[in-house]
């Protein structure tokens, strides 16, 4: 496996697999890879010639007292998993390059509507952040196709609306998230959690599943919405949204039956999150 970090370098890399008509595929990530970002590459694998990785702690993304600076630099197993996993190119640009006149004037892409509440309403610019640098990885690489994970269900809605909106002719595939035996959801954020925290964090998913099982009763959806916050808050959480949503994030109407139930809790020192889809009883 390759790795540059030069966009010349790069461009002149893809020059020729491009020209021999190979399908290329993107899988970006922030590094720190665990299993969850190997089944990216995994995907990206059986659907191209060609996989592209791209290693990059967006500042663009986090807001002020985020966790830009804490946020896990680990290159060198990073490369060893990513060759592992059938990865061919590794891009790992520096911020001077992506954002050369720096963050403040550089050109944003916002995508309305669906970055708006949710992890968007707490995490303000967040998804502009997001948006911008995808679209810039996708003109660097122009692939066919790009891995994002489900774990990040509203951002993968963002850059299903982008490339859609901007008319990439790229397919955006959505990989299921890995968890852990206990059923956590992997995150680079775990890490973050002492041995304590880490064997309360799977209480997330625990309450995910139980208010999954109460709404499949039928139980109303308000009063079991409200039980899943105080059992959130009880196991150790402290909860920054629970909602059920449509599985294209509009609000769920009446009569809809596919629904996705996402969370977002802090838990110590780290904000983790984590959704599951259901269909609702008629
Ligand atoms: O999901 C991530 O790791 C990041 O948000 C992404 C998509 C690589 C953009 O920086």
């Amino acid at each position: 496996m390759n790795t540059l970090s030069d966009i010349d370098a790069l461009r002149a890399a893809l020059d020729a697999p491009r020209r021999q008509g190979q399908r290329i595929a993107l899988v970006p990530t922030m590094g720190n890879l665990h299993a969850g970002h190997l089944a990216l590459v995994e995907a990206a694998r059986q659907r191209a010639d060609l996989v592209v990785a791209t290693i990059f702690v967006n500042p663009m993304q986090f807001g002020p007292g985020e966790d830009l600076d804490a946020y896990p630099r680990t290159l060198a197993d990073d490369q060893a998993g990513l060759a592992r996993a059938g990865c061919d190119l590794l891009f790992t640009p520096d911020t001077a390059s992506l954002y050369p006149r720096g963050l403040e004037t550089h050109t944003r892409i916002r995508v309305p509507e669906v970055s708006e509440g949710l992890c968007g309403g707490s995490r303000p610019g967040h998804f502009d952040g997001v948006a911008t640098v995808v679209s810039i990885l996708f003109h660097l690489v122009q692939p066919d196709v790009a891995c994002f994970g489900e774990k990040d269900y509203q951002q993968l809605a963002v850059i299903r609306r982008l490339v859609n909106d901007l008319h990439l002719p790229i397919e955006i595939v959505g990989v299921p998230i890995v968890r852990a035996d206990d059923g956590l959801a992997l995150s680079s954020r775990n890490g973050y959690l002492s041995a304590a925290q880490r064997a309360q964090a799977p209480g997330l998913y625990r309450t995910l599943c139980e208010l999954r099982d109460a709404l499949l009763a039928g139980e109303p959806r308000a009063a079991a919405i409200d039980a899943a916050l105080l059992r959130l808050a009880e196991r150790g959480f402290s909860p920054d949204y629970l909602e059920v949503r449509a599985p294209d994030l509009s609000p769920l109407r009446s009569d809809s039956r596919q629904a996705v139930i996402l969370a977002a809790a802090q838990l110590g020192p780290a904000r983790l999150i984590d959704n599951l889809t259901l269909t609702l009883p008629q």
